[in-house]
């Protein structure tokens, strides 16, 4: 325990099943954003202490190849790792969970929080937390193919109901979940509600487990503040990391007191250090999508990143876009 500034104790350090994460700041799960290349340049900056891949359809993942698979493309350096999945039937479980296995996850993610078109159409992130008793056989067979640590990830429900949000998450505990992300959203409010940091407060006080708070953390300041409302165990950083894939280092440093050496990387070199990771990992016609959705949050770092994001938005090629990014450095104030 260390006070970090904020004038509560907060947690240095988390054990899940003889998994250290230190410091408790994760990476979030973030469709076409929480890619090998995302993970290592924020692994590279320092800070996080736990990396999530994006949604995994359990269903496929046995199919995938972990060496031209975007989701399953991994460097040595990303770790500990938590493959996240989303799936609605028992039966995709256990060979989903040997390929993670064999992929040496360091621990596995059930997505019980994402409420996007394509998973309202199977019935799974946020659409199965309608049915907890379902959730809970799932868990009870997710947690018995596996000694891997098992989190979960979930808003706070339909509406506020504190009575039924506490039941939903104990159940979890006690069904074995070893680590729950709270995002302190109802399933249907958009990012520009401010997320209830208090409620996520109000679950940490309900179960013994770890409990990471998401939602909003955008800056030290916003992660000092989250801590303070939330009394939560750790932090997950989703849209902010990707914006500023630093900012785990920020707080590490500011908040945990870690030593972390800066990289010295000026964000030209984060933006091109990001592009070159794309290329070395990625297939061809896998690296320009990445770019554009990565330039679009890391845009909002400068004054006019607008024109960051429209232009490298409107390229046709990879060397396009990188002439573009460049020609707009030139002239960029952060
Ligand atoms: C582009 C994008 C993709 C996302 N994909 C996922 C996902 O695959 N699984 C998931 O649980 N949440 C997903 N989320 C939600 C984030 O993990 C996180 O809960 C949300 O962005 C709030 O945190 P933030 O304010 O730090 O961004 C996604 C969010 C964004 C912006």
């Amino acid at each position: 325990m260390a006070e970090g500034g904020i004038g509560v104790a907060i947690t240095n350090s988390l054990a899940l099943r003889g998994l250290t994460i230190a410091p408790p700041l994760a990476l979030a799960p973030m469709v076409g954003l929480s890619h090998s290349a995302l993970r290592t340049l924020v692994v590279e900056e320092g800070g996080a202490g736990l990396l999530f891949t994006e949604m995994l359809a359990a269903r496929k993942l046995p199919q995938e190849s972990d060496q031209t698979s975007p989701y399953l493309i991994r460097g040595k350096e990303e770790r500990p790792l938590f493959y996240q999945l989303f799936l609605t039937e028992k039966e995709d479980i256990a060979p989903a969970v040997d390929r993670l296995h064999q992929l040496h996850a360091q621990g596995i993610d059930l997505n019980l929080g994402c409420p996007a078109p394509q998973l309202r159409r199977h019935g799974a992130g946020v659409f199965l937390t309608g049915d907890p008793q379902r959730v809970r056989i799932l868990i009870q067979t997710l947690r018995a193919a596996t000694n891997l640590p098992v989190s979960a990830k979930i808003r706070l429900g339909e509406c506020l109901d504190e009575g039924r949000l506490l039941a939903f998450c104990r159940m979890l505990e006690g069904e074995g979940v070893d680590l729950l992300t709270v995002h302190g959203r109802l399933d249907k409010e958009k990012f520009c509600r401010r997320p209830r940091w208090d409620w996520i407060g109000m679950v940490k006080g309900a179960v013994t487990i770890p409990v990471l708070a998401n939602g909003g953390i955008f800056s030290v300041e916003d992660a000092r503040q989250c801590l303070q409302v939330s009394g939560a165990d750790g932090l997950m950083l989703g849209r902010g990391a990707a914006c500023r894939p630093w900012l785990c280092a920020e707080i590490a440093r500011r908040v945990y007191g870690q030593q972390i050496a800066p990289t010295g990387r000026t964000a030209q070199e984060v933006f091109n250090r990001f592009a070159t990771l794309l290329e070395e990992r990625f297939p061809l016609e896998r690296r320009l999508g990445r770019l554009k959705q990565f330039s679009h949050y890391f845009a909002q770092n400068f004054q006019f990143g607008h024109i960051l994001a429209t232009s490298v938005q409107n390229s046709l090629t990879m060397d396009e876009a990188k002439r573009q990014a460049e020609e707009f450095f030139l002239h960029s104030t952060v």
